[in-house]
């Protein structure tokens, strides 16, 4: 990746505080486009509440976070998403009658053509998938139309 590459997301001098904490002092981070990057730190260093920052769940008090160069206000991760951004988030909490696919596709829009048809070839690599008995694909299917 070529130094002069824009960054793809840039978070830049971000600051949250909660009720007794300063929990992001400052922090700025680039991740290019391609690029994999491992965000590494002590317990309450404050990653979840930089990606929680990043995903539109808390808003900074300081700084300024940039979509492909451009400056983004992220309101919720709804609005994160629609910018190309989403989050697995560190404590799962999963709906146990759906599968896998329908868990990991909750709360898509089931009539994007692309995501409908990913969901249809999760359900065709069967019942392994399955968190749990008593979700079935005709269910689901249903949930499609
Ligand atoms: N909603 C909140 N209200 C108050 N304090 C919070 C809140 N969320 C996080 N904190 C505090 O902010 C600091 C950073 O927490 P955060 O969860 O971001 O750390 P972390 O690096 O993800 O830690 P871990 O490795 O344990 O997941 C901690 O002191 C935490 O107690
Ligand atoms: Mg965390």
């Amino acid at each position: 990746m070529s130094a002069g590459t824009t960054a793809a997301i840039s978070m830049v001098g971000i600051g949250k505080r909660f009720p007794g904490v300063h929990a992001l002092k400052n922090v700025s981070i680039e991740i290019k486009p391609g690029e994999v990057v491992g965000l590494i730190g002590e317990n309450g260093a404050g990653k979840s509440t930089l990606l929680k920052v990043l995903n539109g769940i808390y808003q900074p008090d300081a700084g300024g976070v940039f979509v492909d160069g451009a400056p983004v206000r992220i309101t919720s991760p709804r609005d994160a998403f629609d910018k190309g951004i989403a989050m697995v988030f560190q404590e799962q909490l999963i709906l146990p009658n759906l599968t896998v696919a329908e868990n990991i596709f909750l709360g898509r829009d089931r009539r994007i053509p692309s995501l409908r048809a990913d969901l249809e070839i999760a359900h065709e690599c069967g019942s392994r998938s399955r968190i749990a008995q008593g979700s079935s694909q005709r269910a689901s299917r249903q949930a499609l139309r």
